[in-house]
Order: C-alpha cells, then structure tokens, then sequence
C-alpha cells in the first residue's frame, strides 16, 4: 500500500510539470505518449507551428522495409506524440510499394507550393535505381502523396539530406552517390524555388567514400557532417569545416572519441535551435554539439541525461552520483579484473546467467522513477552476416549484435529490467540508460546477470553506474 502511494505521488507531479521540459536521455529507448516504442528512425525533425514534428521509418519487425514513413510532434523534444504513418506504402505502386525502400525522409515547407514537400532515398529492394522521391501534403502531420522518383540532375543518390540556409532561406539537397567506383561522392545541390526538383551542383566532397550527410550552420561557418560506410554498423563521423556553402572546405575530422563509433550513432541529421538566449545544436542521435568557431572545431560529448529549453536555447547536463564496481559484490564465475582503462583500475567481467551477478550496495533512491546508466564495456565487435565490413576488428565472425543483461533492484526478481549493450571496441566505456524505480533512502541493492541475446546468457562488463535525480 505505502508504495502504491508513492507511486502515485510521482505520477501526479510527473503530470503537473508536464508542460517543463522532461530530461533528454539519448541512449534511453523513447516511448511515445501512448507508452510505445518511438519508431521513425533515420528521422528528421522540422519546426513548424510551435511544434516539432519528426519524421521517420517506420520498421516493422523481421523486415527490412515496408513500414512507409511515420511522423511525431512535441513541444519539447522529450514528450512524442504520435500522428500515424504520413507516407503510406501502397500496394503495387511503382516507387512505394511494400517492397521498395523509402529511406531517410526529410520534409521542407515551400513558400512557393504552400506545401509541404517530403523528399527521401528513393530505390528498389537491391538499391539499384538510387533516386530521390517527392511526395506533398497541405499539412505537415499528411497524408502525402506521392509526386515523382527522379535522378538528381541525371546522377545516383544513395543517402539523403536536407539543409536549409537559416540567413537566406535557401534549401540544399545533401546525397552520397553510392557505393560504385564510379560513385562515392557526396554532393551539396541547390533546389529550385519551389523545391520540387534540384537545381545546380554547389560542392562535390569527392571520393570520401562517405554517406549519411547533414550540415551545421553557425554565425560564420558550415560544418558537413559525415559517416563512415560499414552498413548498418556505426562508425566515426567526420565534419568538413567551410565560410561558404561552395567552399573551400577544411579536411575531415573526427567529431568524437575514437572508436566509440560516435557514441555507436551515425550522423544523418542535425537541429538548430534558435531560442531567446542562446542558439543550441542538436545531432540525431539527441546530443548537443560543442562548436568552437575561432578554433574551427566541433566535438560531440556524451551526457547521459540533460535538460534543453526550447523556448531559451539553454541546456545543462544532469548531474548524477557514481557507484563504481569496485565497490560491487559478485556472485558466481563473475568477478572484478584489472582493466588500465577503467574506473579504480578494475571491471566487473564474467556476468553470466542469473547465477553469475555483480550487486551494488547503498544506492541512494527517491522512491520515483530515476534515469539510471549501466556504464559497460562489450568487447564482441559485432558481425554482420557475411558483410565483411561489418568487422573491421575480427575477420569472419558472427557474433550478435549485442548483449542483454538482467536488472534487478531490490532482490524483485518478478520485476526483471531489460538492459541492451552494443558492442563497444576492447578499451572503450559506453552507457545504457534504464528508468528505474528505487526506494527512498540509501539502502538499495541493483543486480546485473546475463540475459540470452541468441548465443549466450553473457552480461557485458560493468564499470561504474551512475544514478541520476528524477525529473523535477
Ligand atoms: C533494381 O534495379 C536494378 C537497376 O534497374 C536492377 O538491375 C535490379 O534487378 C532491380 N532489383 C530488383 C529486386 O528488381
Ligand atoms: C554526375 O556524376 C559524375 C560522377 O560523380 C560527375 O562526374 C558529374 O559531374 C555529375 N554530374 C552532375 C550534374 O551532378
Ligand atoms: C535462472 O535462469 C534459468 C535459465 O538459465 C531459469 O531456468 C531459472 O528460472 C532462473 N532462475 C531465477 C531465479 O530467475
Ligand atoms: C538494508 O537492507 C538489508 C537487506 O538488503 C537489511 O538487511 C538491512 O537491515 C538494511 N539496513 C538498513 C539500515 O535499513
């Protein structure tokens, strides 16, 4: 009963604040207001009437295609709510059928038109027509329809990007020109006023041989953002440095730590928010860039949690409190190993099964739900099927795609936590948010064990966790 209570309590303060900004948790798994997954990946988001609506693919499990194009507003860019699917697929439809593949959607409000144009990597299942669709609506949420698929100015477009100029409002078409020798570019291009069709060629970023652009504007400079090419695998993105859209353009460089693949992230698009105090940069995945224009520089840091205002432009990171594992109890085969780069020289390895635990102690709680983050090390180097890039560190393997670990608090093994870890490299921390709710004082316990990610039941390593302050 008395927990019931508490309970409650957080859901009605939850309620009342709803209206302040909820914390941006970027690793977290984003559910909806209807409590569902957020499903529109490789997505966009555009302003428009207060709002931000993002836009997205739409996957349905076990396939790779077929889901059309979903959409999404919020005034927060924390709160989603879900407006349906604003493409729709239709059967037997030359260019948007099921089985055509309708990748990285990117909408643009035409003054000219009144319309809202929805443009995106249009192709066949074996991406062997590399064009670029256009599809209308009179509101943004859709339905659209579908206008053409065309090569632009008679070339490839693999992925797809838009940028609009926010000091002339012009809007540029970003593509890489796929994977062919012939190929692997990535161009800038103009669009007409209506934005219905391209226009004229500003920069080619020739023979990078990378894909998945977005562009970054500031007071003085451009920054191109790019990825690597290993499939779905994420890898290190690079940006270009420029004064003028045409160029001349800098070098690439690395915009993270090397081989944390960016956070395990790609880079595909980027958020200029201009509030009344300060003008801050977002990149999909939700992280707020670090821009130092007189150094001619720009870096991604990692927060687990924080706090953006949309409507200032401010933002700060969450500060949490640290239980390092080697302050943990272990159980079974699992145990603490010396490990140079982590946190008191040592990390928790050998998780295995519901057998083979690691428990931290005196965890300090609130009794409502807080943002807690698994710092882990998984050293697997993910495989990808029989697609040799996607091992750059192990020839040949197939391993899976990640770990799964079990989290128990308090001993509540009927309350089981799902806790998903992307292979990292050898040597490299990342986290893994999950909510959780603890009790109030400072006498909580949290176990980790291993779960079955198709091979094993094996946890990966824990370094440290870090308990954040519920939203306020
Ligand atoms: C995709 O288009 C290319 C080029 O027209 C063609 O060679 C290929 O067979 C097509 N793939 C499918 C599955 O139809
Ligand atoms: C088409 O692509 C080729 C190869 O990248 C390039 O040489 C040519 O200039 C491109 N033309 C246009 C109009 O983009
Ligand atoms: C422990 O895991 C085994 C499977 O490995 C399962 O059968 C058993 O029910 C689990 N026990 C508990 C207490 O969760
Ligand atoms: C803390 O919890 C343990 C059980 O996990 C219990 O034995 C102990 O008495 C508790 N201590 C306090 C101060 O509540």
């Amino acid at each position: 009963m008395a927990s019931l209570f508490v309970f409650s309590l957080c859901l009605l303060a939850t309620a009342i604040t709803q209206t302040q900004a909820k914390y941006i948790v970027p690793g977290a798994r984003w559910l909806d207001t209807e409590g569902n997954i957020v499903n529109a990946h490789a997505g966009c988001v555009v302003y428009d009437n207060s709002k931000f609506w993002w836009f997205g693919e739409y996957k349905i499990e076990g396939q790779e295609e077929g889901g059309g194009i979903s959409v999404y507003s919020s005034d927060d860019l924390a709160t989603w709510e879900f407006h349906g699917i604003a493409l729709e697929p239709i059967d037997g439809h030359p260019y948007i059928s099921r089985e055509h593949i309708i990748q990285r959607p990117k909408v643009v409000y035409s003054e000219a038109t009144k319309k809202y144009n929805m443009w995106w990597h249009a192709d066949n299942s074996t991406y062997g027509w590399l064009l670029q669709g256009l599809a209308t609506s009179d509101n943004i949420a859709g339905p659209y329809t579908f206008v053409d698929a065309t090569a632009p100015l008679g070339n490839w477009s693999q992925d797809f990007g838009m940028f609009t100029d926010y000091k002339d409002g012009k809007t540029y078409a970003l593509y890489s020109n796929g994977d062919r020798r012939e190929g692997r570019d990535v161009y800038l291009t103009s669009f007409n006023e209506d934005i219905t069709a391209l226009d004229k060629v500003v920069h080619r970023f020739d023979k990078y041989d990378l894909e998945a652009p977005t562009i970054v504007q500031t007071e003085r400079s451009y920054y191109a953002l790019m990825s690597h090419k290993t499939g779905y695998r994420p890898n290190n993105v690079v940006a270009f440095r420029a004064d003028s859209l045409s160029g001349p353009w800098s070098q690439p460089f690395m915009v993270a730590p090397l081989n944390t693949r960016t956070y395990n992230s790609q880079s595909g698009f980027s958020l200029r928010i201009e509030g009344t105090k300060k003008t801050t940069y977002l990149r999909y995945i939700w992280l707020p860039i670090d821009i130092d224009d007189r150094k001619k520089d720009l870096e991604l840091i990692w927060h687990d949690v924080y706090d953006l205002n949309v409507k200032t432009g401010d933002w700060r990171p969450v500060r949490g409190k640290t239980y390092y594992g080697i302050d943990a109890e272990t159980s079974g085969n699992a145990f603490k190993q010396e490990a140079n780069f982590a946190s008191n020289g040592v990390i928790l390895t050998g998780i295995y099964g519901n057998d083979s635990t690691v428990t931290f102690h005196g965890i300090e709680g609130t009794g409502c739900p807080q943002w807690v983050s698994f710092y882990y090390q998984n050293t697997d180097d993910m495989g990808f099927g029989d697609q040799p890039q996607g091992q750059p560190d192990r020839i040949g393997g197939e391993w899976q795609l990640r770990r799964i670990s079990s989290v128990v608090v308090n001993g509540d093994t009927e309350n089981v936590h799902t806790l998903y870890q992307r292979d990292t490299h050898k040597s490299i921390i990342l986290s893994t948010p999950l909510q959780l709710t603890l009790e109030k004082g400072r006498n909580n316990t949290i176990t980790v064990g291993g779960l079955f990610n198709g091979v094993e039941y094996r946890g990966a390593d824990l370094d440290r966790i870090v308990v954040y302050p519920p939203e306020k």
